[in-house]
């Protein structure tokens, strides 16, 4: 059985983190989402209302699980016996983030992998940030987010 991990911040979870989890899932025995609760980024949604966020995003994946962790994420792969971290990649400049973020792991997990899934076209463009702003702003949203997320983040913004 093969477990993979996906951590990420998830502020909030974007249809392009469902598009990564659901081919996770399918390719995964089972796959773990990891909200990471203290990101140095400006957060809108605290730790808990993101992992809801993100549990109501994929209720019809049966072998996704969705935790809040702290800490080291290859502690957190190590913790769980999970061999695997699988992260998106979008972008050039994605690359090169995740490319740091590999070595780093790797020198501080040897025995921990890395599995990358391209994004699908259709979410190149979607960052949690950017559609923060657009919807602080009153633009329209819909299509990036789950539609609960799209209702959560203009409740925040009021
Ligand atoms: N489609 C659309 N958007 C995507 C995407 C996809 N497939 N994949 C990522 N994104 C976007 C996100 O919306 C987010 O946008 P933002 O930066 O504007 O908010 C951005 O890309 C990256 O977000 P996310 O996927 O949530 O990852 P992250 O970079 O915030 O997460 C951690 C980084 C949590 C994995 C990393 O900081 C970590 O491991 N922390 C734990 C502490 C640790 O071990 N540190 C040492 C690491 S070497």
């Amino acid at each position: 059985m093969v477990t993979a991990l996906y951590p990420g911040s998830f502020d909030p979870v974007t249809m392009g983190h469902v598009d990564i989890t659901t081919r996770a899932a399918a390719l995964f025995d089972k796959v773990i989402v990891a909200v990471y609760a203290t990101p140095s980024k400006s957060l809108l949604f605290d730790a808990d209302e993101r992992v809801q966020l993100y549990k109501d995003a994929v209720p019809n994946v049966p072998n996704v699980e969705v935790i809040k962790f702290e800490g080291l994420v290859v502690r957190l792969a190590q913790d769980l016996n999970v061999e695997v971290i699988v992260r998106g990649l979008r972008s050039g400049s994605d690359f090169e983030y995740e490319f740091d973020m590999a070595f780093m792991n790797r020198r501080l997990a040897p025995g921990i992998d890395m599995a990358f899934f391209m994004t699908s076209q259709e979410h190149m463009f979607i960052s949690s940030s950017l559609l923060k702003e657009v919807a602080r702003l009153g633009g329209d949203v819909t299509g990036m987010v789950p539609p609960h997320v799209a209702e959560a983040v203009y409740n925040k913004f009021g």
